[in-house]
């Protein structure tokens, strides 16, 4: 029987983490020779600096001076030989998607991956088979191939890939999509700076955030294969929002025009409160300040014409140059851990299940968006919300079920209406409900082309194409 491997029990001392042995009697060989190898992997330095910084303020937001709002273009004013250039990418196979989605719908009161939530208003289609199906319709109408990297994490990648392999991919060449599961970071105890147990020869871990995204690239070896394929563009997304323009031509042709390093869209805040990371210029620097470190007076600061001065909000939707990546992934710059006190269900000091009533521990994240002020060329982008932001998160309330159904709903309206049809309303809600699978059409362009003026909509109207 092994016993614990001598330097392993002094460099856990050394560290003040001697507790992680607890249990190991009880463990089978396979698990103590795999518990061994997590250990040494373990950078105790770096959660020790990590733990030392759970007193501080929020990410240190900083010196006023060195904000300012984000100049912006606007897509409405795109021209016609910039969108030109980005189907010219697309059709080239320039263009790969990648939508993450590591993250459960625990705030929707669900624990399974949030992908597979069902919001089409009328067909129930899930989130993904919403990505999906708008990958496909853009391979068919750019006869091209465009890869759709999913980022999962370990709660959520078995589910996933077995999600997409029942429903056979959503019609997608099966070749063209790519899971990758972004790394964990354990949780640390609050008071004591020790890591906690799940149970012996277990840590409580969690995903490192969506800043993960990068790392993950770069080591599932995706990164590189998209290079070697002739990818110079990653159109980046969450899971969350069912109306995202994926890939959208106009956000792409000019994100290459400008020769940007990194590009975002952006909806204008509707009020001060609304939870979206804003986007603004640090030293001068295309960066995200998130809601949640937004002091409350800049979030409420208005222009002279009543405008939000910071209003830029970020729908999470940006594009990375494949250059880019390449460069931060192997540049000695960082992205820095964002801490927050949450808490973890562990193992006590006795080695009993401990339920925590308030926070107990510090879980650290890492955020994409922190990528923003490394790129040395930007472009921010902002769009009308209700044609491409309608974010999934709560089971009630802002951003619920209802309220996304809702938006999806007069999205297709609004499509339906460019083609010239009469779509009836009562006391100017929508009379019937209305979806519009991405298959059938992706925008305007195809219900015009598709659907005649005179079709009439006199009841519930799903307008769907098979795969
Ligand atoms: C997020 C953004 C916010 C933005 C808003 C738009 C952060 C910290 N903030 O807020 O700036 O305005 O969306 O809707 O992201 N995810 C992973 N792995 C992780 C963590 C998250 O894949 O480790 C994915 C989730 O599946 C989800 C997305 O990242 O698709 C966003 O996470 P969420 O926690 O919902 O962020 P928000 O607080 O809503």
């Amino acid at each position: 029987m092994t016993t614990v491997p001598p330097e392993l029990r002094s460099h856990l001392q050394m560290h003040y983490q001697e507790h992680l042995l607890f249990g190991w009697d009880s463990l089978s060989e396979a698990d103590r020779k795999r518990w061994v190898e997590e250990l040494d992997e373990l950078d105790f330095v770096q959660l020790a600096k990590l733990y030392n910084r759970r007193n501080e303020p929020h990410a240190a937001l900083p010196a006023r001076e060195r904000i300012a709002p984000l100049p912006v273009e606007l897509r409405s004013e795109v021209s016609a030989k910039s969108y030109a250039i980005g189907e010219e990418a697309i059709r080239k196979g320039r263009v790969a998607v990648l939508l993450v989605a590591g993250g459960q719908g625990s705030r929707l009161g669900t624990d399974r991956p949030k992908g597979v939530y069902p919001v089409g208003p009328i067909s129930g289609a899930s989130l993904f088979q919403i990505h999906a199906e708008k990958v496909l319709a853009l391979q068919r109408r750019y006869h091209a191939t465009i890869p759709l990297l999913i980022m999962t994490s370990p709660a959520t990648h078995s589910e996933t890939v077995a999600y997409f392999e029942e429903q056979s991919y959503f019609g997608l060449p099966k070749d063209d999509v790519y899971f990758f599961e972004q790394g964990t970071m354990p949780a640390i105890d609050l008071r004591t700076g020790s890591l906690l147990l799940e149970a012996p020869g277990k840590l409580c871990r969690s995903p490192n955030g969506h800043g993960g995204t990068i790392t993950a690239l770069a080591d599932s070896g995706l990164l590189i294969n998209m290079k070697a394929d002739g990818i110079e563009q990653i159109f980046y997304f969450q899971v969350d929002n069912p109306l995202v323009r994926v890939a959208d031509p106009a956000f792409i042709g000019r994100h290459v025009e400008t020769q940007s390093e990194v590009s975002s869209k952006v909806v204008f805040k509707e009020h001060p409160e609304e939870k979206v990371g804003i986007l603004s210029l640090v030293d001068d620097r295309c960066s995200i300040i998130e809601y949640s470190d937004l002091p409350k007076d800049m979030a409420e600061e208005r222009t002279s014409a009543g405008e939000l001065v910071y209003r830029a909000g970020s729908p999470a939707i940006h594009i990375f140059s494949i250059s880019f990546l390449e460069r931060i992934t192997t540049s000695t710059q960082h992205l820095d851990y964002h801490i927050a006190r949450k808490k973890v269900p562990c193992l006590d000091r006795d080695g009993q299940p401990f339920q925590p009533t308030s926070e107990n521990a510090i879980k650290c994240e890492l955020f994409i968006f922190d990528a923003l002020p490394m790129a040395d060329r930007w472009m921010a982008m902002a769009v009308d919300r209700a044609d491409e932001f309608a974010p999934l998160k709560n089971a009630t309330g802002a951003d619920s079920p209802e309220t996304v159904r809702h938006l999806m709903m007069e999205r297709a309206a609004r499509m339906l209406e460019s083609a010239g049809v009469d779509v009836p309303r009562e006391n100017g809600e929508l009379k019937y409900p209305l979806e519009i699978s991405p298959l059938f059409a992706l925008d305007e362009r195809d219900c015009q082309r598709k659907i005649p003026a005179s079709f009439p909509i006199n009841g519930p109207t799903l307008f769907n194409q098979t795969r």
